[in-house]
């Protein structure tokens, strides 16, 4: 039987929530990856150095038991953040501060209202080596949905590379092919995750034969042209493109109801659907690349030492998950062939 060993890989983009909710989340995630990049956006958000080392205990305490994984935090930037917040957040090991445009997702309300004003945040942050993650959207009310991103290109982050050419961006999510664009010819501080659904998925996956709440996510899917520009450049093994699943649950009743909200719970099949799609673009040398060494080695983070192993072998993803408060979650790909699993 066919089968893959890659070095451990780290997830470099997703949402553990909080409370009970961490004992679903983090071992889900622990069981291959060595490290997450923890995103901020809780209810309060996560917006200074205290909040910060209290979430990770948090988070450590719902380990599993002998599990050395690692969760790397994030500070949710607002217009009220100061360069003191920066500083006192380096000093307790933040990597990254988070830019969510104000209503662009899930808990981005505080977020950045105006972006103009927190320029010399960002100035403080390249001084200080931390690293900039970018949910890039604009959120005007007259910019199309599908159009949201590449205008945030054209409007902001052109501007904000340039501004600042030494400040390492991780423009996170992609779904377009000008986000592959812009980052291909971008300078080597610029890079950018990708999810599994948005390289098994376009948007007709989302809306034809009726609405599919799950496909739901932010930046929403795009148009087929999208989804294979993303998966041309994964199968090139750029090194400016890693793996970030942006795993974020849901309750079931969340997803499916008349406002729905966004986000694929997909930690349980997330790195066996990356090596499905690698296989798939006939590129499974270029998966370890993405998902093991590309993101640690722009964080400046060492690679991790062990190995997992993928063999190719079909199994279904599970319609449900019951979550520990006993509520339901559909996860991604619910029900669905996966054609690689993960063994110990
Ligand atoms: O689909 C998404 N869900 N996109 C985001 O940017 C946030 C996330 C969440 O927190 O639910
Ligand atoms: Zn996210």
């Amino acid at each position: 039987m066919a089968q893959i060993k890659i070095q451990t890989p780290d997830d470099w983009h997703l949402h553990f929530r909080d409370g009970d909710m961490l004992n679903e989340t983090v071992p889900a995630t622990a069981r291959c990856f060595n490290r997450a990049i923890v995103m901020p956006n809780l209810v309060p958000p996560i917006t200074n150095a205290k909040m910060i080392e209290e979430y990770r205990k948090r988070i450590l305490a719902a380990r599993p038991e002998g599990s050395k994984f690692e969760p790397l935090m994030t500070l949710y930037l607002t217009n009220e953040t100061t360069r003191e917040d920066i500083i006192l957040a380096k000093e307790v090991g933040t990597v990254a501060a988070k830019l969510y445009p104000a209503g662009a997702t899930t808990n981005s309300d505080a977020a950045v209202k105006s972006l103009e004003p927190i320029f010399p945040i960002f100035e403080e942050m390249q001084k200080q080596g931390m690293l900039l993650l970018i949910h890039g959207e604009v959120t005007d009310d007259h910019v199309d949905i599908f159009d949201r991103e590449k205008e945030f290109i054209d409007r902001h982050l052109t501007r904000i590379v340039t501004t600042f050419p030494e400040l390492k961006i991780v423009f996170e999510h992609i779904t377009t092919k000008d986000a592959v664009d812009f980052v291909v010819s971008s300078n080597d501080n610029v890079a950018a995750t990708i999810t599994p659904q948005h390289l098994l998925l376009n948007r007709n996956d989302m809306l034809v034969g009726g609405i599919r709440p799950h496909n739901y996510c932010l930046p929403v899917l795009k148009r087929n042209i999208h989804q294979q520009a993303l998966r041309k450049v994964v199968a090139t093994g750029n090194k400016k493109f890693f793996l970030g699943t942006d795993s974020a649950p849901h309750e079931k009743d969340m997803k499916e109801s008349a406002c729905g909200c966004a986000g694929c719970y997909s930690a349980w099949s997330a790195i066996e659907l990356y090596t499905h799609v690698f296989d798939e673009l006939d590129a499974l040398d270029k998966l370890e690349g993405f998902a093991s060494h590309y993101g640690a080695d722009f964080y400046g983070l060492p690679r991790n030492e062990g190995t997992i192993t993928l063999v190719k072998e079909d199994w279904t993803i599970p319609e449900q998950i019951i979550l520990p408060n006993g509520n339901p979650i559909v996860p991604f790909f619910a029900g669905q062939n996966c054609t690689w699993k993960l063994i110990d």
